[in-house]
């Protein structure tokens, strides 16, 4: 266990999420370092992501929203981070269209509400702390909009163009983080990601949809044509970036993170099925491609997402380390080893787990 002396916390929003609890875990390992987590735990938050760092001091744990700006100022007064890395939001862009409120609400009034909290205890700092602390926004390729097939990938002079309300929400919070520094000088950093997969991604999204529909002989919904591109990074790799960030980078600047590694959605469905034929020959039906079915388009449904994550390569060194290839096997590995998991997410059950495993503690 790496000793944790002398070292303040971060504080993380969303961390039960799926690339929060990456994160949080990734960060206690390569780090040492405690982590206070705030997350309200929608549908989206799982706990059970985070079963292993339970019984970890390093890991706090409030279950909270980023509305509840009392609460968010107590928190941040009490444990005095170093830094905030706010990725809690609403995420999926099918239920954007759906149901586009609790985006506008999470999303922009909450990172603003996350922003003024932010700012009290920031001003409150001393001097020479105050020029360390970060307060890094987590966002999305999507705000850039839709690319043609000979476009040249999203910089970050991109213009925001975005086409879902989930798109829109981000695309709004991202431009409250930019006035935050040069309205007030908080030392903001945003990040613009694509699209990611891994361990503990909730099975709605596309990658693991595949996979747990297809073990169980379900169909493997394409939406029209199947051509949409999406340039695929590995959540492992998403982590590093951000720590890359968080230790380098430049204050009121933003950075593009991108796997280089364009896919359109039948590709996409095609490799996950042919790892699932070598690695789970027993599944009701083989090959798993055959459960591939095409539906109706999503409604705005972006063509192409392709990020140049040149400037974070040139300015902090960072680059994705993981293949799509080693990486999608991993991926369905992770799965395969853990349909229990699967099973009390789809169940509804790793709802209750909260209750059982922190029941009757104090969690602020
Ligand atoms: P997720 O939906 O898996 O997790 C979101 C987390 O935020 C959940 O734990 C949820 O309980 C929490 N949350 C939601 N509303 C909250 C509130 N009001 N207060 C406190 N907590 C709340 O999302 P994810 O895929 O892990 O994405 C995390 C961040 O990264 C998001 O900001 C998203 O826009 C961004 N991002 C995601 C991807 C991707 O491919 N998943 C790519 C680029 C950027
Ligand atoms: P998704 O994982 O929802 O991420 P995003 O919309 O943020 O890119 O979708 C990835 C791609 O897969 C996108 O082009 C929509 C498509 N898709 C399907 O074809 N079928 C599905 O069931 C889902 C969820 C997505």
């Amino acid at each position: 266990m790496k000793s944790n002396a002398n070292k303040k916390p971060i504080f993380v929003t969303g961390g039960a999420g799926f690339i929060g609890s990456n994160f949080i875990l990734d960060w206690i390992d390569k780090t040492g370092g405690v982590v206070v987590n705030l997350d309200k735990l929608t549908y989206a938050g799982n706990l059970k992501n985070l079963e292993s760092l339970l019984s970890d001091s390093r890991h706090i744990f409030t279950r909270g929203d980023i509305l509840d700006s009392s609460l968010v100022q107590k928190l941040l007064i009490k444990h005095r981070p170093m830094a905030v890395v706010h990725f809690a939001a609403e995420s999926h862009v099918d239920r954007s269209i759906l149901g586009p409120e609790d985006f506008i609400t999470t999303n922009i009034i909450g990172t603003f509400r996350m922003l003024e909290a932010t700012r009290a205890y920031w001003e409150s700092l001393e001097m020479d702390k105050k020029g360390k602390f970060r307060f890094l926004h987590v966002s999305t390729d999507e705000v850039y909009g839709s690319l043609e097939a000979q476009d040249e990938p999203f910089t970050e002079s991109t213009p925001y163009a975005p086409n879902s309300p989930y798109a829109a929400s981000k695309a709004a919070s991202d431009h409250l983080v930019r006035t935050y520094y040069s309205t007030y000088g908080l030392p903001t950093i945003t990040t613009n990601c694509s699209n990611n997969y891994g361990p503990y991604q909730f099975p709605e999204k596309l990658i693991p949809l595949v996979i747990v529909n297809a073990i169980k002989g379900e169909s493997l919904p394409i939406y029209g044509d199947g051509l949409n591109v999406r340039d695929w990074l590995y959540v492992a790799d998403h982590c590093s970036a951000i720590r890359t960030v968080l230790a380098r980078g430049r204050v009121g600047e933003t950075y593009n993170i991108g796997g280089n590694s364009e896919k359109n959605n039948l590709e996409v469905v095609h490799t996950v099925c042919a790892v699932l034929d070598e690695l789970h020959p027993d599944s009701p039906v083989i090959p798993h491609a055959k459960l591939i079915k095409f539906v109706k388009d999503r409604s705005g449904h972006d063509r192409r997402y392709a990020i140049d994550a040149s400037k974070v390569k040139r300015d902090l060194g960072w680059v994705p380390q993981q293949s799509f290839a080693d990486g999608i096997r991993e991926t369905v590995k992770w799965y395969l080893d853990h349909l229990d998991w699967v099973e009390q997410v789809q169940s509804g059950e790793y709802r209750k787990w909260i209750d059982i495993n922190y029941g009757g503690r104090q969690l602020i």
